[in-house]
């Protein structure tokens, strides 16, 4: 459908010109919406009346995809039940009963926002100028790169982050650029599920919850039945990777034989509110039976109640690795198991198991994996650490990595989801824990991955007295010991910061369900020192090292830091009302879903 800009513009000016004569001549203007700057596919003009009303919605019209993802004809049909279960009578309360900020507490805040605010237009509009529909900016060249397929990664996952911020115009702008995104055509081969899944169809998804703009649903529906195809196999487990010309073919596609859970894992929010949006219980049907595998396994495991970090959907085994993680890899199976339970309920057997997975695994990780550091002061933190299970059984490894910091969030939600005061500390303990490893760099920012100290004794989460020896000791025994490093780490096994969001996610979820102030001013701490550190001449950069104030710049920035980094700071700062939590659970990318209530 594309072709001759020449005539398009004709076109434009013509419509624009008749909505312009026959506008009233009162505080009425016209929106035009032409992102024009290299869409792929089609071209939409989407002319609209905006008359002061916060609630109005401009006339977009979704341009279909080049390939219709509904009509494959799958050589396996994956089965149809169990169907969407009705959710909460009653929802357990998760937000604390906030009061009003006094009025200098409130300014403060006010201030805090804007500036947060800022930081975010800043990156907004380099990407607007410079990489309008390509995945992602970079921040140091001004150049761009296309990482997720091409399909305009990071305008699709910074369009809630918009809506909250209220800039109206820029986010129909963009949903008007998001109704040209073709996804019957990829710039890869294959397609990746776990991120298509979580930035795509999240970033659709909420979006759509926040604006109700039905454009949002027609292209989430398309990226969900292209997701869908995924699950066209034998056993009816996803692949990891979709060969994108094979799966529009209906060909049946093949498992791969070892993935990280995490992928298998993160997909049932997505497709449980899809369902829950569309009616459509295909999507919940195929995810639950995923997940149902997971659940079967679950205590037959090498540490029951967690599942290794690599697994074979192919074999559907869950259960035979040795290496066990909240951290990178298995991350979001985590995750999406308290959340999977907030959105879909517990009163029918196929979502009562997020329910049972959740408190399993929460108990298992709290009692193996979980540390308090040996640490020159008397802060009460928890880190959370790896565990392998060696000869001698389970052998827990003082090592973390910033990915680990949303656990302390999730404890927290579960403390209120599961009524559970000891979730609650738990989660606390862990947040201060990354609060924590940020104040004790130079830049006040923690390092992607690095190692501590155990204390002494049976029970790892025993505080203990600082012992230098002990320290010293356990750091020779590091090959990437630097005399440099803060008392109490002994590697900054990858000293970069990438921009990452799970330590404020966590801060985030803290101040909203216990109201305490100081996470709030964590926050703060926390933002300066990012800010100060990643600022660019167009947006912000990952950094090369948390140790070196000054540290050199990569010329990287994921989608992620408009989504998820800048969405919680600027949270923290909003009034508690907006994304409440009692109201919506957020995806693994920050994008929030709304609760039904029923
Ligand atoms: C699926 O089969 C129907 C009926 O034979 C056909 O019309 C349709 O084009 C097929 N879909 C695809 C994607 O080939
Ligand atoms: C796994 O063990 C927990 C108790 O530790 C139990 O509640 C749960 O039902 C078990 N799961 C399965 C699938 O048997
Ligand atoms: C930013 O970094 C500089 C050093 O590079 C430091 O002097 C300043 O205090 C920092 N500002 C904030 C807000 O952290």
């Amino acid at each position: 459908m594309p072709r001759v800009r020449t005539r398009h513009i004709a076109i434009c000016a013509v419509i624009l010109l008749w909505v312009y004569y026959f506008l009233p001549r009162d505080e009425a203007f016209t929106y035009v919406y032409d992102y024009g700057h290299g869409a792929s596919h089609g071209s939409t003009v989407a002319v609209a009346r905006y008359m002061n009303d916060p609630e109005f919605i401009p006339l977009i019209i979704a341009t279909q995809s080049s390939f219709d993802w509904s009509s494959v004809n799958f050589t396996y049909p994956p089965k149809l039940t169990p169907k969407l279960p009705a959710t909460f009578t009653k929802r357990p309360r998760i937000q604390h009963k906030f009061k009003r900020d006094s009025r200098n507490v409130a300014a403060v805040q006010e201030q805090r926002r804007l500036e947060v605010k800022r930081v975010f237009e800043k990156s907004w509009t380099s990407y607007r100028s410079r990489a309008w529909m390509k995945d992602a900016l970079k921040p140091i060249s001004g150049e761009y790169v296309d990482q997720f397929s091409g399909w305009a990664a990071t305008l699709v996952d910074s369009l809630d982050t918009l809506w909250m911020m209220g800039m109206r115009d820029e986010f129909y702008e963009a949903v008007a650029a998001v109704s040209t995104i073709d996804f019957g055509e990829s710039t890869t081969a294959t397609v990746n599920t776990f991120e298509s899944c979580i930035r795509y169809l999240g970033g659709l998804i909420a979006a759509y919850d926040l604006s109700g703009h039905e454009v949002l649903k027609t292209k989430a529906i398309e990226v969900g039945d292209l997701l869908y195809a995924g699950f066209n196999t034998k056993d009816g487990m996803p692949v990891d990777f979709i060969h994108f010309e094979d799966a529009k073919r209906g060909v049946g596609l093949i498992v791969e034989s070892q993935v990280v859970s995490a992928s298998p894992g993160t997909i049932t929010l997505e497709f449980s509110r899809l369902s829950q949006i569309t009616g459509d219980d295909k999507y919940y049907a195929a995810v639950s039976r995923l997940m149902d595998v997971f659940y079967q396994g679950q205590n037959d495991t090498q540490l029951p109640g967690m599942w290794p970090m690599y697994v074979s959907m192919s074999k559907q085994d869950v259960v035979s690795g040795y290496q066990f993680s909240i951290g990178g890899n298995a991350d979001s199976l985590y995750e999406y198991l308290p959340k999977a339970y907030a959105l879909l309920g517990s009163v029918d057997a196929s979502s009562k198991k997020y329910e049972i997975m959740s408190r399993t695994f929460m108990d298992t990780a709290e009692r193996h994996l979980f540390f308090r550091p040996m640490i020159p002061g008397n802060e009460d933190i928890l880190i959370s650490g790896n565990v392998d299970i060696l000869e001698d059984g389970p052998t827990l490894d003082p090592e973390s990595e910033h990915l680990s910091c949303f656990i302390g969030g999730l404890y927290a939600l579960g403390g209120r989801l599961f009524n559970s005061k000891k979730y609650l500390d738990t989660g606390a303990k862990l947040a201060r824990g990354c609060a924590y490893a940020y104040r004790s760099f130079p830049t006040g920012i923690m390092p992607e991955r690095y190692n501590m100290v155990l204390c002494p004794g049976p029970d790892p989460r025993k505080p203990c007295a600082w012992d230098e020896e002990h320290y010293t000791t356990a750091a020779a025994e590091r090959v990437q010991y630097k005399s440099y490093l803060p008392k109490g780490f002994t590697t900054a096994k990858d000293p970069r910061y990438i921009l990452r969001p799970e330590a404020i996610e966590s801060v985030f979820i803290l101040w909203r369900i216990t109201g305490d102030a100081v996470w709030r001013e964590t926050a703060w701490e926390m933002f300066q020192a990012v800010v100060n550190a990643t600022d660019t001449r167009y947006a912000n950069a990952a950094i090369m090292d948390v140790n070196v104030i000054g540290s050199k710049q990569e010329d990287y920035m994921e989608s992620f830091w408009m989504a998820e980094t800048l969405k919680y700071f600027y949270l923290c700062f909003a009034d508690p009302d907006l994304i409440s939590l009692d109201d919506f659970v957020l995806n693994t990318e920050a994008h929030p879903f709304r609760l039904s209530k029923k």
